[in-house]
């Protein structure tokens, strides 16, 4: 589980956030164990941003990865920072309610949840029939 944070605290070297000036690392474990890290990436027009979470788990679907177990998330505040609403919505869309989701607090060590937690009863393509 270290490992996996240490992945997103590694991440945040690559972040682009010039705007907020708060970096953003993530980590994703794929279900055969491969890791996909991302970061993110701000716009100038302050809409476009790419978050952390969102660049992992899309790097790891184009890889063609669609089974997780896990994803850590990493902040420069390294405050225990949690995916924000769109970012659970997009890691429903391949992931259980069982993801574990590592959230580094710095020194104070890491806080976990599940994706069910952070997002109960959400939409997913079994309400759509697909
Ligand atoms: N951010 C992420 O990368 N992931 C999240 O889920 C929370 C927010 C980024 C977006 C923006 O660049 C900065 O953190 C401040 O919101
Ligand atoms: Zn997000």
């Amino acid at each position: 589980m270290e490992d996996l944070i240490e992945r997103a605290r590694d991440a945040l070297s690559d972040s682009y956030a010039p705007y907020s000036e708060y970096r953003v690392g993530a980590a994703i474990r794929t279900a055969d164990g491969t890791v996909f890290t991302g970061c993110n990436i701000e716009n100038a027009n302050y809409s476009n941003s790419v978050h952390a979470e969102e660049l992992a788990i899309s790097k790891a679907v184009q890889a063609g990865h669609r089974a997780f177990d896990a994803i850590a998330v990493a902040s420069s505040e390294r405050d225990g920072v949690t995916p924000c609403g769109m970012c659970r919505q997009t890691l429903a869309e391949f992931c259980g309610d069982d993801l574990a989701i590592h959230c580094d607090e710095g020194d104070d060590g890491y806080s976990t949840y599940t994706l069910g937690e952070l997002l109960p009863n959400t939409i997913t393509a079994a309400h759509l029939d697909r």
